[in-house]
């Protein structure tokens, strides 16, 4: 391999100033893989490091070799010191970046498109960043079109971004109010609506879920057009919100739509 020498050590001060003034707008991304699937859908990319690019490099050519070009462009060799010094705690692959976040103002035209493909996902008040990350990363896999949040919960947050191994930038990630959700029919997921077996889920349906702690709120129940159920057995309460996610757009995708 060929490293060129302008993306060794040197330069890494200043590349560290970069670092910190970029931090409070971008986004990070952290391990390879969180730059990986980010470069693979487009995210703009100011600024890219790992402790071992040679490594980084490798893990590239063998598990992606499509980003690799860009990823030879990207990433800039820093000492082990400087690259644990900039992530709040080191990941294995040793590699990080800082990504332009996606203007709110896109994401909105991209989700109130009209002849959607594919469903926008509704999480109604969630409460825990890990099952926000979680369902983003299933959005992306079965091409949603968006995963909108009400609440206070910041889809954007690191911890979501995290959990959602880059693939924020697969799919429309934004917090609305109920009243400015997407168009098109809503499915409510809850345990006392019919059976979701009997539906087919158009390409168009927003599927919305409700908070882990309460459930789908009243506003969001008086939107919904349909209430629907995932197959359980009476004595369980209810399924984790991300693996509600996941069956649904499962049952979505069995109609034909991926
Ligand atoms: C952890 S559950 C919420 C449990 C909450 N204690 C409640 O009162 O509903 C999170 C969300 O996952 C979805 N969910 C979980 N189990 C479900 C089921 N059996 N049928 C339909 N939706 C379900 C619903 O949207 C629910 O609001």
């Amino acid at each position: 391999m060929n490293d060129p020498a302008s993306h060794a050590v040197a330069g890494s001060a200043d590349l560290v100033t970069a670092w910190h003034r970029l931090a409070g707008t971008c986004v990070l991304l952290d391990g390879f893989h969180a730059l990986k699937h980010a470069v693979r859908f487009g995210a703009e990319v100011p600024v890219a490091v790992a402790a071992d690019r040679r490594a980084a490099l490798t893990l590239a050519e063998e598990l992606a070799p499509d980003v690799r070009p860009a990823l030879e462009a990207l990433l800039t060799e820093v000492p082990e010191r400087t690259y644990a010094a900039l992530v709040p705690r080191p990941h294995p692959t040793a590699v990080a970046a800082l990504a332009v976040r996606p203007s709110r103002a896109a994401n909105l035209e991209r989700l109130a498109r009209t002849a959607r493909s594919s469903p926008v996902v509704v999480l109604d008040n969630p409460r825990n960043l890990g099952n926000a990350g979680a369902v983003i990363r299933l959005a992306a896999g079965f091409g949603a079109t968006g995963v909108v949040t009400t609440g206070t919960l910041d889809p954007w947050h690191p911890t979501v971004v995290r959990g959602g191994a880059g693939l924020h930038f697969a799919t429309a990630v934004e917090r609305l109010a109920v009243a400015e959700l997407p168009p098109g029919p809503v499915f409510a997921l809850d345990p006392e609506g019919d059976d979701l077996r009997g539906v087919r889920l158009p390409d168009d349906a927003v599927l919305a879920f409700g908070s882990e702690r309460s459930g789908l709120s009243a506003e969001l129940r008086a939107r919904a057009d349909h209430l629907l159920s995932l197959p359980m057995r009476p004595q369980v309460s209810s399924y984790n919100l991300a693996t509600s996610v996941a069956m649904t757009l499962y049952h979505w995708s069995l109609g034909g739509g991926v």
